[in-house]
Protein backbone atom coordinates (compact mmCIF):
# COMPACT_ATOMS: atom_id res chain seq x y z
CA UNK A 1 0.00 0.00 0.00
CA UNK A 2 2.85 2.51 1.29
CA UNK A 3 4.30 1.83 -2.43
CA UNK A 4 1.29 3.12 -4.11
CA UNK A 5 1.17 6.18 -2.21
CA UNK A 6 4.93 6.35 -3.22
CA UNK A 7 4.35 5.89 -6.67
CA UNK A 8 1.47 8.20 -7.14
CA UNK A 9 3.76 10.91 -4.87
CA UNK A 10 6.49 10.35 -7.81
CA UNK A 11 3.75 11.85 -10.16
CA UNK A 12 3.23 14.53 -7.95
CA UNK A 13 0.29 13.60 -6.87
CA UNK A 14 0.24 13.46 -2.58
CA UNK A 15 -3.29 13.47 -1.75
CA UNK A 16 -5.95 10.90 -0.31
CA UNK A 17 -7.37 8.94 -2.91
CA UNK A 18 -10.87 8.70 -1.29
CA UNK A 19 -12.07 11.92 -2.45
CA UNK A 20 -11.60 10.46 -6.23
CA UNK A 21 -13.57 7.43 -6.11
CA UNK A 22 -16.14 9.03 -3.57
CA UNK A 23 -18.17 11.03 -5.72
CA UNK A 24 -19.40 7.58 -8.07
CA UNK A 25 -21.45 6.01 -5.48
CA UNK A 26 -22.65 8.81 -4.08
CA UNK A 27 -23.95 10.60 -7.17
CA UNK A 28 -25.42 7.60 -8.64
CA UNK A 29 -27.29 6.54 -5.13
CA UNK A 30 -28.78 10.23 -5.42
CA UNK A 31 -29.59 9.66 -8.69
CA UNK A 32 -31.28 5.99 -7.95
CA UNK A 33 -33.72 7.94 -5.68
CA UNK A 34 -34.68 10.78 -7.50
CA UNK A 35 -35.13 8.39 -10.53
CA UNK A 36 -37.74 6.20 -8.10
CA UNK A 37 -39.12 9.43 -7.26
CA UNK A 38 -39.71 10.40 -10.68
CA UNK A 39 -41.21 6.73 -11.90
CA UNK A 40 -43.63 7.43 -8.62
CA UNK A 41 -44.82 11.08 -9.79
CA UNK A 42 -44.75 10.56 -13.50
CA UNK A 43 -45.73 6.29 -13.58
CA UNK A 44 -43.08 5.97 -16.70
CA UNK A 45 -42.06 2.96 -16.36
CA UNK A 46 -38.18 4.08 -18.08
CA UNK A 47 -37.68 5.84 -14.63
CA UNK A 48 -37.81 2.53 -12.63
CA UNK A 49 -35.64 0.64 -14.56
CA UNK A 50 -33.11 3.36 -14.60
CA UNK A 51 -33.16 3.44 -11.09
CA UNK A 52 -32.37 0.24 -10.96
CA UNK A 53 -29.60 0.11 -13.22
CA UNK A 54 -28.17 3.20 -11.52
CA UNK A 55 -28.40 1.69 -8.12
CA UNK A 56 -26.60 -1.50 -9.37
CA UNK A 57 -23.88 0.96 -10.64
CA UNK A 58 -23.75 2.91 -7.30
CA UNK A 59 -23.15 -0.85 -5.83
CA UNK A 60 -20.33 -1.78 -8.19
CA UNK A 61 -18.26 2.01 -7.36
CA UNK A 62 -19.38 1.87 -3.93
CA UNK A 63 -16.13 -1.05 -2.94
CA UNK A 64 -13.63 1.20 -4.77
CA UNK A 65 -14.90 3.81 -1.97
CA UNK A 66 -15.06 1.85 0.82
CA UNK A 67 -10.91 0.49 -0.12
CA UNK A 68 -9.70 3.53 -0.95
CA UNK A 69 -11.10 5.26 2.22
CA UNK A 70 -9.70 2.44 4.28
CA UNK A 71 -5.93 3.32 2.41
CA UNK A 72 -6.43 6.44 3.76
CA UNK A 73 -7.41 5.98 6.80
CA UNK A 74 -4.25 3.88 7.29
CA UNK A 75 -1.57 6.19 5.47
CA UNK A 76 -2.92 9.63 6.86
CA UNK A 77 -4.81 9.51 10.16
CA UNK A 78 -2.52 6.26 10.84
CA UNK A 79 -5.31 4.10 11.23
CA UNK A 80 -6.22 5.15 14.38
CA UNK A 81 -9.87 4.38 15.71
CA UNK A 82 -11.28 7.77 15.18
CA UNK A 83 -15.10 7.56 16.13
CA UNK A 84 -16.01 9.47 12.84
CA UNK A 85 -13.79 6.45 11.09
CA UNK A 86 -16.35 4.16 13.04
CA UNK A 87 -19.34 5.96 12.29
CA UNK A 88 -18.04 6.23 8.22
CA UNK A 89 -16.99 2.53 8.35
CA UNK A 90 -20.71 1.65 9.82
CA UNK A 91 -22.70 3.84 7.34
CA UNK A 92 -20.58 2.26 4.20
CA UNK A 93 -21.64 -1.10 4.99
CA UNK A 94 -25.37 0.04 6.05
CA UNK A 95 -25.18 1.81 2.71
CA UNK A 96 -23.93 -1.28 0.81
CA UNK A 97 -26.78 -3.48 2.21
CA UNK A 98 -29.73 -1.04 1.61
CA UNK A 99 -28.11 -1.09 -2.37
CA UNK A 100 -28.08 -4.49 -2.37
CA UNK A 101 -31.41 -4.91 -0.69
CA UNK A 102 -32.97 -2.60 -3.33
CA UNK A 103 -31.54 -4.66 -6.05
CA UNK A 104 -32.56 -7.98 -4.87
CA UNK A 105 -35.91 -6.24 -4.40
CA UNK A 106 -36.04 -4.90 -7.95
CA UNK A 107 -35.26 -8.35 -9.40
CA UNK A 108 -38.31 -9.45 -7.88
CA UNK A 109 -41.60 -7.95 -9.31
CA UNK A 110 -43.89 -7.79 -7.26
CA UNK A 111 -41.74 -5.92 -4.84
CA UNK A 112 -44.16 -2.24 -3.78
CA UNK A 113 -42.42 0.45 -5.31
CA UNK A 114 -43.02 2.30 -1.90
CA UNK A 115 -40.64 0.28 -0.12
CA UNK A 116 -38.33 0.51 -2.75
CA UNK A 117 -38.27 4.53 -2.35
CA UNK A 118 -37.98 4.32 1.13
CA UNK A 119 -35.26 2.13 1.38
CA UNK A 120 -33.35 4.66 -1.56
CA UNK A 121 -34.57 7.55 1.03
CA UNK A 122 -32.77 6.05 3.36
CA UNK A 123 -29.54 5.36 1.07
CA UNK A 124 -29.69 9.72 0.74
CA UNK A 125 -29.53 10.19 4.40
CA UNK A 126 -27.10 8.03 4.89
CA UNK A 127 -24.66 9.45 2.10
CA UNK A 128 -25.34 12.82 3.75
CA UNK A 129 -24.43 11.88 6.91
CA UNK A 130 -21.02 9.82 5.13
CA UNK A 131 -20.16 13.67 3.52
CA UNK A 132 -21.23 15.54 7.22
CA UNK A 133 -18.38 12.92 9.15
CA UNK A 134 -16.09 12.71 6.04
CA UNK A 135 -16.28 17.02 6.71
CA UNK A 136 -15.68 16.56 10.28
CA UNK A 137 -12.90 14.27 9.86
CA UNK A 138 -10.92 16.95 7.52
CA UNK A 139 -12.13 19.83 9.11
CA UNK A 140 -14.14 19.82 12.74
CA UNK A 141 -11.19 18.08 14.89
CA UNK A 142 -7.86 19.47 13.13
CA UNK A 143 -8.17 21.43 16.79
CA UNK A 144 -8.89 19.60 19.92
CA UNK A 145 -11.80 20.33 21.96
CA UNK A 146 -10.51 23.16 25.09
CA UNK A 147 -12.01 23.77 27.74
CA UNK A 148 -13.58 27.35 28.41
CA UNK A 149 -10.51 29.18 30.21
CA UNK A 150 -8.64 28.32 26.99
CA UNK A 151 -11.37 29.06 23.74
CA UNK A 152 -9.26 31.73 22.86
CA UNK A 153 -6.40 30.71 22.37
CA UNK A 154 -8.39 27.66 20.49
CA UNK A 155 -9.71 30.25 18.51
CA UNK A 156 -6.59 31.87 17.73
CA UNK A 157 -5.31 28.37 16.88
CA UNK A 158 -7.96 27.86 14.22
CA UNK A 159 -7.49 31.35 12.64
CA UNK A 160 -3.69 31.59 12.16
CA UNK A 161 -2.50 27.68 12.52
CA UNK A 162 -4.21 25.10 11.76
CA UNK A 163 -4.53 25.09 8.10
CA UNK A 164 -0.74 24.28 8.05
CA UNK A 165 -0.79 22.54 10.96
CA UNK A 166 -3.76 20.19 11.30
CA UNK A 167 -4.26 17.93 14.97
CA UNK A 168 -0.68 19.72 15.54
CA UNK A 169 1.04 18.25 12.84
CA UNK A 170 2.93 20.10 9.87
CA UNK A 171 1.29 19.43 6.10
CA UNK A 172 4.49 21.58 4.34
CA UNK A 173 7.57 19.84 6.27
CA UNK A 174 6.21 17.13 7.97
CA UNK A 175 9.33 16.27 10.08
CA UNK A 176 8.47 19.27 11.89
CA UNK A 177 5.12 18.91 13.47
CA UNK A 178 4.01 21.49 15.97
CA UNK A 179 3.22 19.15 18.61
CA UNK A 180 6.48 17.75 19.54
CA UNK A 181 8.04 21.66 19.03
CA UNK A 182 10.85 22.06 21.09
CA UNK A 183 9.25 25.97 21.17
CA UNK A 184 6.32 24.89 23.58
CA UNK A 185 8.49 23.92 25.96
CA UNK A 186 8.87 27.38 27.68
CA UNK A 187 6.54 30.77 26.31
CA UNK A 188 10.12 32.97 25.75
CA UNK A 189 11.13 30.82 22.85
CA UNK A 190 7.60 30.09 21.77
CA UNK A 191 7.03 34.27 21.59
CA UNK A 192 10.69 34.69 19.71
CA UNK A 193 10.02 31.64 17.27
CA UNK A 194 6.33 33.53 16.06
CA UNK A 195 8.11 36.88 15.63
CA UNK A 196 10.48 35.60 13.32
CA UNK A 197 9.82 31.51 12.71
CA UNK A 198 13.49 29.71 11.49
CA UNK A 199 14.38 26.14 10.33
CA UNK A 200 16.18 23.93 13.24
CA UNK A 201 19.52 24.96 11.57
CA UNK A 202 18.65 28.85 11.75
CA UNK A 203 17.67 29.34 8.03
CA UNK A 204 14.46 30.59 7.15
CA UNK A 205 11.81 28.41 6.21
CA UNK A 206 8.36 28.44 5.02
CA UNK A 207 6.67 29.44 8.42
CA UNK A 208 5.08 32.44 7.89
CA UNK A 209 5.94 35.34 10.82
CA UNK A 210 3.26 36.52 13.08
CA UNK A 211 4.36 40.32 14.25
CA UNK A 212 2.39 42.02 16.80
CA UNK A 213 0.17 43.97 14.38
CA UNK A 214 -1.42 39.98 14.02
CA UNK A 215 -0.83 38.21 17.00
CA UNK A 216 -0.59 40.62 20.52
CA UNK A 217 2.34 39.14 22.84
CA UNK A 218 -1.32 38.94 25.27
CA UNK A 219 -2.52 36.88 22.42
CA UNK A 220 0.26 34.80 21.75
CA UNK A 221 0.08 33.94 25.49
CA UNK A 222 -3.34 32.50 24.84
CA UNK A 223 -2.11 30.61 21.92
CA UNK A 224 0.63 29.04 23.90
CA UNK A 225 -1.64 27.90 26.77
CA UNK A 226 -3.93 26.41 24.34
CA UNK A 227 -0.83 24.36 22.32
CA UNK A 228 0.27 23.31 25.56
CA UNK A 229 -2.58 21.92 26.68
CA UNK A 230 -3.48 20.61 23.36
CA UNK A 231 -0.67 19.20 22.48
CA UNK A 232 1.88 18.50 25.14
CA UNK A 233 -0.15 18.38 28.45
CA UNK A 234 -2.72 15.97 26.63
CA UNK A 235 0.04 13.32 26.42
CA UNK A 236 0.76 12.94 29.96
CA UNK A 237 -2.60 14.00 31.31
CA UNK A 238 -5.45 12.48 28.41
CA UNK A 239 -6.81 16.42 27.49
CA UNK A 240 -7.52 17.37 31.46
CA UNK A 241 -5.60 20.55 31.54
CA UNK A 242 -3.66 20.59 34.72
CA UNK A 243 -5.24 23.52 37.80
CA UNK A 244 -2.56 25.80 38.14
CA UNK A 245 -3.11 26.59 34.46
CA UNK A 246 -4.39 30.20 34.44
CA UNK A 247 -4.42 33.05 31.36
CA UNK A 248 -1.79 35.45 34.06
C1 LIG B 1 1.63 28.70 5.95
C2 LIG B 1 1.81 27.58 6.83
C3 LIG B 1 2.05 27.79 8.29
C4 LIG B 1 1.28 28.51 9.18
C5 LIG B 1 0.04 29.32 8.89
C6 LIG B 1 1.88 28.30 10.46
N1 LIG B 1 2.98 27.51 10.37
FE1 LIG B 1 4.17 26.88 11.87
N2 LIG B 1 5.39 25.95 10.57
C7 LIG B 1 5.19 25.92 9.21
C8 LIG B 1 6.37 25.34 8.59
C9 LIG B 1 6.56 25.13 7.10
C10 LIG B 1 7.26 25.00 9.61
C11 LIG B 1 8.65 24.38 9.49
C12 LIG B 1 9.69 25.45 9.75
C13 LIG B 1 9.72 26.49 8.67
O1 LIG B 1 9.57 26.17 7.48
O2 LIG B 1 9.91 27.68 9.01
C14 LIG B 1 6.59 25.37 10.85
C15 LIG B 1 7.13 25.19 12.10
C16 LIG B 1 6.52 25.53 13.28
C17 LIG B 1 7.06 25.26 14.59
C18 LIG B 1 8.36 24.52 14.88
C19 LIG B 1 8.14 23.05 14.78
C20 LIG B 1 9.37 22.23 15.11
O3 LIG B 1 9.20 21.03 15.45
O4 LIG B 1 10.48 22.75 15.04
C21 LIG B 1 6.18 25.79 15.48
C22 LIG B 1 6.32 25.80 16.99
C23 LIG B 1 5.11 26.39 14.73
N3 LIG B 1 5.33 26.21 13.40
C24 LIG B 1 4.03 27.04 15.29
C25 LIG B 1 3.06 27.70 14.56
C26 LIG B 1 2.00 28.48 15.16
C27 LIG B 1 1.76 28.63 16.64
C28 LIG B 1 1.27 29.00 14.13
C29 LIG B 1 0.08 29.93 14.23
C30 LIG B 1 0.26 31.15 14.97
C31 LIG B 1 1.86 28.54 12.89
N4 LIG B 1 2.95 27.77 13.19
C32 LIG B 1 1.39 28.85 11.63
C33 LIG B 1 4.11 26.39 8.52
C34 LIG B 1 3.12 27.19 9.05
Amino acid sequence: MTFIYDWLAKIGYTHPLHPVFVHFPIGLTAGAFFLMLGFLLLKQSSLQISSRHVALLALLFLPFAIVTGIMDWQRFYAGVWLPEIKIKLTLAITLFLLLALVIWLGLRKTSANGILLALLTLAVVNIGALGYFGGELVYGSRVPKAPVALQAGQRIFEGNCAGCHPRGGNIIVPQLPLRSAPQLNEFGTFLAFLRNPKMPDRTTGLMPAFPASKLSDQEVRQLYLYLRFAFVESRREEMMPSPEMSLQ
